[in-house]
């Protein structure tokens, strides 16, 4: 008998299960590095902020079989998470990879830049009080985002997937988004399963960080 899945808003009581199945599908990407403390504080800091959107996948007995975080206006998510939660994400991230010093090396190579620089605009923003806001002009598409799907291994392969990217595309069309965009690496199986779903590819990019990722979009409209 197929057993029955709930899609619902993650709540902060779904966390740790959330972090657990995100740790064992994606331990290779590179924020999983930083281990289960900085996840959670991560995925915390995710499921509140404006502009987001984060699904779990509950099955009969409560647990969480599968997540999905992504974010209907990323520009005011990205603003939300740095305002909001940048101090505890720097501290969790700074504690983390001092007790890793490889990971600690590959921050400071990849990315110690740019995060200096935000941290800056952050301490800078606190101690101005200045907020910026920037409304996008009206004609221009609302896109929104798909960052994480994932589902527990035990239970991939059973529509849990789908479930989730559905639930993120009626949520978008709710919010009048008019496409859904999303990055995945080359290499991983997912692209397929996008592809399976009627995502469009889109080329290539390489990030500001050196990875190289394909796209993959969804009209809404
Ligand atoms: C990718 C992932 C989220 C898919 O979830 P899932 O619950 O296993 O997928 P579903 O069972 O809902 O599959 C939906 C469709 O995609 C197809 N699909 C799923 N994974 C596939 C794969 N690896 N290769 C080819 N097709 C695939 C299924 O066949 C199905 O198609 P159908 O309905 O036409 O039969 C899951 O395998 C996973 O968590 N992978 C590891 C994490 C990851 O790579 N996440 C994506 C990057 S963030």
């Amino acid at each position: 008998m197929p057993l029955i899945v709930n899609v619902r808003p993650i709540s902060s009581g779904d966390v740790d299960q959330a972090v657990t199945i995100h740790l064992a599908v994606l331990d290779m990407e590179f924020l999983a590095r930083f281990g289960p403390s900085f996840m959670r504080t991560y995925y915390r800091a995710w499921v509140t902020t404006t502009g987001s959107m984060s699904f779990a996948a509950v099955d009969e007995a409560g647990d969480v079989v599968g997540v999905l975080l992504g974010a209907t206006d990323p520009a005011t998510h990205v603003r939300s998470m740095v305002r909001e939660h940048g101090f505890a994400l720097v501290r969790a991230m700074v504690f983390s990879a001092a007790l890793r010093p490889r990971l600690a090396k590959d921050l400071v190579v990849t990315r110690g830049g740019r995060y200096v620089r935000g941290v800056a605009r952050l301490v800078a923003g606190r101690l101005g009080g200045a907020t910026s806001t920037s409304t996008p002009p009206p004609d221009r598409p609302k896109v929104g985002e798909v960052t994480h799907v994932l589902v527990d291994p035990s239970r991939q392969g059973g529509g849990i997937g789908r479930l989730l990217v559905d639930a993120a595309i009626m949520t978008a069309r709710d919010h009048g988004n008019d496409e859904l965009v999303l990055v995945t690496p080359p290499d991983l199986a997912a692209r397929h399963f996008y592809e399976a779903l009627g995502w469009a590819a889109d080329g290539s990019i390489v990030s500001r960080s050196g990875e190289s990722f394909l796209r993959y979009r969804f009209a809404l409209r």
